[in-house]
Parts: structure tokens; sequence; C-alpha cells
């Protein structure tokens, strides 16, 4: 369908919103699209595997370990920011889009990968920065090089405002948003670090170059692309500032509006329409109304996107895990609008770890709790995403000061709030122990070997293994039946072969608790529970009737239930069919 500008103006309001059977992703004659049956795995190139011993993960080793991956039952790989990029933001700024980033490799080595994962029936997803680019890329030199040259618009340029910038909003990494260019006189626009300049998707000659190096990396074979902050793209036609009590710290200042929908539109016309490709949207900062107009199929914009309301919503912060996660899965599961397919994840390289955030403290119950926590993300509405070393159950990193820490991030917090005066080291450094990233980035634990496997260099690699690897490690789990990954692998065959558990409608059954969460998957051939108790207590959960059948239990003794009367132990999780 060819969408004008004009005919996306009059698509406004409450209408797109509505259910939309007609519109419906799957009529029931036809087979689902591949993204609603697929299991996706996260990896975050640089922690994954190292192939040649520099102690930096790369394809060589990624090629390695698709068996690995084909084994656990993983059908797609989000393979994080892996171009040719200066690194001030570990890939996130990148130099040159058609380059393999020489740390992780050749274009020889990515094919090998590509072709090896293919082989084995995983599809391969390509991150795309495409809000910004690295100040390093050549458009960029280009751009800031004169006022008037044809690269000048591909950026936001913009003169300042009574001696200082063009408006007051701030960086996601510190500083403000603005920085001043001494050879033009003026600044540029960068949503992230002074390194990673916003690029202006309002000139067309500038989509036209990321629309080719789309259509470069469809040909080579990979299945589809993630957006790198794709919410951030359209920025305000009129610049202003933001609100005087909004001014410190990082607020949103991007444009969720039509702008940001017709630009959308607009790649998806000139990229996706016509082929099979697969789209996903990172989308910080926009609420359920703006994520269901982005991926209602009738729409024509993104297959699918990742939402941001259950790791960083305020309200939520301080509510028990289970009723956050049930506050979320309620608002996720979309059934009741079946033109837009959800996704679920709880882990990804810039948050924590899950088992971390929301599992037990004490250790006897972690790999209970990593496995409840994979039971619920497996057995929910919409695409799962793995990240690499959550199907072990890998924990956060016991970080003890700021040296322990790569990202640039928390480095620059360091600088702006402790060097400053701010906030003391100590309370900076409780707050990024919980909250780094690099909880997340720290090598995959393969086996028990030195650097558990994750490289053969004999220097600390890029970033320090988790000390806990004798215990947490791929070799020795699958060993294991009863581990976090064997527990993991055969969650995914079951999600694979219950139909009901992909697509049957969600009823959250829950009783009164904060703790003890249950939810219900139906469809036409009948109804599975799923039962969770986040509590280092045991608890009881009343049954509507007696249990056909227990599909799965992350204790291995348990038995099915012959009355009405569920006794769960802690952090026990169950999926029952009715
Ligand atoms: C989101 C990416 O996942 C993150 O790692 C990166 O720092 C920012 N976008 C900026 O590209
Ligand atoms: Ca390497």
């Amino acid at each position: 369908m060819k969408t004008s500008r004009r005919s996306f103006l009059t698509l406004s309001g409450a209408a797109i919103l509505l259910p939309d059977q007609t519109h419906a992703k799957t009529p029931a004659s036809e087979p689902a699209p591949w993204w609603e049956t697929a299991v996706a795995y996260e990896i975050y190139p640089r922690s994954f595997q190292d192939g040649n011993g520099d102690g930096i993960g790369d394809f060589i080793g990624m090629a390695n370990r698709v068996d690995y991956l084909a084994d656990l039952g993983i059908d797609a790989v989000w393979v994080a920011a892996c171009f040719d990029s200066p690194n001030a933001d570990n890939g996130y700024d990148v130099r040159d889009y058609r380059k393999i980033m020489p740390d992780f490799g050749t274009m020889d080595d990515f094919d090998r990968f590509l072709s090896r994962a293919t082989q084995r029936g995983i599809r391969v997803i390509l991150d795309m920065v495409f809000n910004h680019t690295s100040d390093e890329h050549p458009w960029f030199v280009r751009s800031r090089a004169s006022r008037d040259n044809p690269w000048r618009d591909f950026y936001h340029w913009h003169d300042g405002k009574n001696g200082g910038p063009p408006t007051n909003w701030n960086a996601v990494f510190g500083g403000p948003a603005w920085t001043l260019d001494p050879a033009t006189g003026q600044y540029y626009l960068h949503t992230f670090a002074v390194k990673q300049p916003d690029v202006n998707w309002e000139n067309p000659d500038l989509r036209k170059e990321l629309y080719d190096i789309l259509r470069f990396w469809a040909a080579k074979g990979v299945s589809g692309f993630r957006f790198d902050a794709i919410t951030s793209i359209a920025k305000p036609a009129i610049l202003s500032d933001l609100p005087a009590r909004l001014a410190n710290g990082y607020h949103n200042f991007a444009d969720h509006g039509e702008r940001m929908h017709f630009l959308l539109r607009d790649m998806n016309r000139e990229v996706f329409a016509g082929t099979s490709l697969y789209s996903v949207g990172e989308a910080y900062g926009v609420d359920r109304r703006q994520i269901t107009a982005m991926t209602a199929a009738s729409r024509h914009e993104l297959t699918s996107a990742f939402r941001f309301d259950l790791v960083l919503g305020n309200k939520h912060k301080t509510m028990p895990a289970a009723a956050r996660l049930r506050a979320f899965n309620a608002s996720n599961a979309f059934d009741d609008t079946p033109n837009v397919w959800p996704l679920v994840w709880l882990e990804d390289h810039d948050f924590p770890r899950a088992v971390s955030r929301y599992g037990s403290r004490r250790p006897e119950y972690r790999q209970r709790s990593a496995k409840l926590l994979l039971t619920m993300l497996l057995s929910l509405r919409g695409t799962p995403y793995i990240y690499q070393g959550q199907e072990i159950g890998m924990e956060n990193y016991p970080f003890r000061s700021i040296d322990d820490y790569n990202d640039i991030s928390a480095r620059n917090g360091w600088h702006e709030q402790v060097e400053s005066g701010k906030i003391t080291a100590r309370a900076y450094l409780a707050d990024l122990a919980q909250n780094s990233r690099d909880n997340a980035r720290t090598p995959m634990q393969w086996d028990t070997s030195p650097h558990a496997g994750f490289t053969t260099a004999s220097a600390t690699p890029w970033l320090a293994v988790n000390p806990n690897y004798k215990t947490i490690n791929a070799a020795s789990e699958k060993q294991d039946k009863k581990s976090v990954l064997s527990y993991c692998a055969r969650m995914i065959r079951i999600r694979k072969t219950h139909p009901r558990v992909i697509h049957g409608r969600y009823k959250d059954v829950s009783p009164e608790s904060e703790t003890l969460y249950a939810y219900e998957r139906t469809d036409r051939t009948g109804t599975d529970l799923i039962v969770l108790n986040f509590s280092d207590r045991p608890a009881q959960f009343f049954l509507p009737r007696t249990p056909a059948s227990l599909v799965i239990s992350n204790i291995s003794d348990t038995a099915l239930p012959r009355d009405t009367t569920l006794h769960l132990r802690p952090w026990e999780s169950l999926i029952l069919t009715l």
C-alpha cells in the first residue's frame, strides 16, 4: 500500500487503537508468521565467545556456538551492535554501517556465522543504530566541516541562544544534549554521548542512505532488524526548552507524535513492504497507546517493539516484583488487539540480570527463581527474547570500585556526580552495583576453565568474568538435568508443543497476594494455568478444578495435584493443564 503523508495525517486518534479483527496478523487459515512462534536470543558480541584469543568476543566465536543455540531451541538471534565503531558506547556509535567491527572479525567471519546459523534454522536480526552515528562517521566529518555542504543537514545543527545551547535539553549519558562545534560556531544535537550525533531523519537523502544500508544487509540474508532508540528519531519541529523542573538529568525531548509515525511508515514502505523482513523497535519513553500505533499490522510501521515500562516505570519501582510483573503483563498481552504482536523480555545488555532483580536473595533459591522467571518469560503472549546467560541463570557482578566498570554511562556519571561532589562515592557505587549495564555485559560463562571458557587469552578479558562461573556455567549445566539450562531447553520445547501458550487468551487469576501470581492461557482446545510463587515462603493456591496434567514444574519431584489445593514451595513455578 502506498501511503502519502496526507493519508497518514488523516489517520489519527482512537480509531487506530481499536481491536482490529479484520487486520489480524494470523487469520485462522494461515500459518502464524515465524516471529510469533519463535524464541529469540540476544547476543552481545563483545561478551559472547572469543574465537581468536584476544579477550574480546567475535563472529568466529559466535559461529562456534551456533550449535549450542540450536540445541537450546533458539529460532532467531538478535546480534547487538556489531559494525565498525570507535566504541565510545560499545558499538552504538557507528563509523561504517557496511563494515564489521574489526574487534569482532571480518565480513567473511560474519558470512560464515550467518551461513552456519541459517543451516541450523536460526535467523539473524541485526542492530541498526540509526538515531545517531559516531562523530567519526564520514557523514558527520563532512557535515561539521562547513555550514553549507550537502551533508550539513544530515545532522541537527543550530545556533546557540543567549550565549548557551539552543535548548536546555540534557543527554542520556549526562551533560547537555548540545555540543558547540568551534569550526562553524553552531551546536549539534546528541541524545546520547558527545560522540553520538543524532542524524536528521527529516532529510530524504539521509533516509535514502539508511534504507540502502538495510537493503545491503537484507541482500546478505539477514531476516530483520532491531532499531536502536527508534522513538528518538523524530525531533520537535520547534525547539523549545523543557520546563525548569525537568531541566536536571535526562528527559525525553523527542517527538512521539505524527512525525515519528510518518518516518516509520516511510521506512516500512521503502524497505519492508513486499518482503518478509522483520522489524523490532527499541521503544523507550512511549506508552501503550503509542506501542499499539507503532506495531499494529494495519499501520505498516514496525513488526514489534521492546517496551520499557516494566524496567523503567517509576510508579512500579516500589511495588514487589510479582505485582510489577502482573501489571506489566496485563498491559502487554494485547489479546484484545490481535493485530498487535507483543514482545516479552526481562534482560538485555542495558539492564541488570533478571534473577538479581526479581529473584530470591537467598542463594538456595537462586536456581529456582531463575527457572521461575523463565517459566513466565516463555509462557506469555509475544515473542520471548532470552539474553545471553539468562538461560544459565547468570547473576549481577560483585562490583567494588569504579575501575571495575567499562560502561560510558557509569564513567560519565562518576565524573558528573561524584567528582563534582553531588553525591558520595559510596552512594553512587551502591546504586551502580544494582543498576549498572555492565552487570549484563560480563563474559558468557561457558565452562569451568580459566575465564569461564570465554577466551583463551591469559590476560583478563575486556570485562572480568563473574567469579561465580565455577558453579554457573553452560557446560556443567548441560550435564545436569536439574539445571537452569536444562529447564530452559524444556520450557522452550513446551512452548513449541503447546500452541495455546503462544496464542491463547491471557487471564490473570492471581489471588489477593503480593507474591503469588497465576494466569491462564486459553484457546479452543483448553486451558493451561501458570502459577508462580515469588516468595521465600511456601504458599497455597486454590485451583478451579482438579487439573488434568502437570506440564512442567521447576522442582523435579512435584507431582500432579490430586485435588484443588495446590501447595507451592518457595519460588516454585508450575504449568498445569486444567
Ligand atoms: C540503546 C542501546 O541498547 C544502548 O546500549 C545504547 O547505549 C543506546 N541505545 C544508544 O545507542
Ligand atoms: Ca576475539
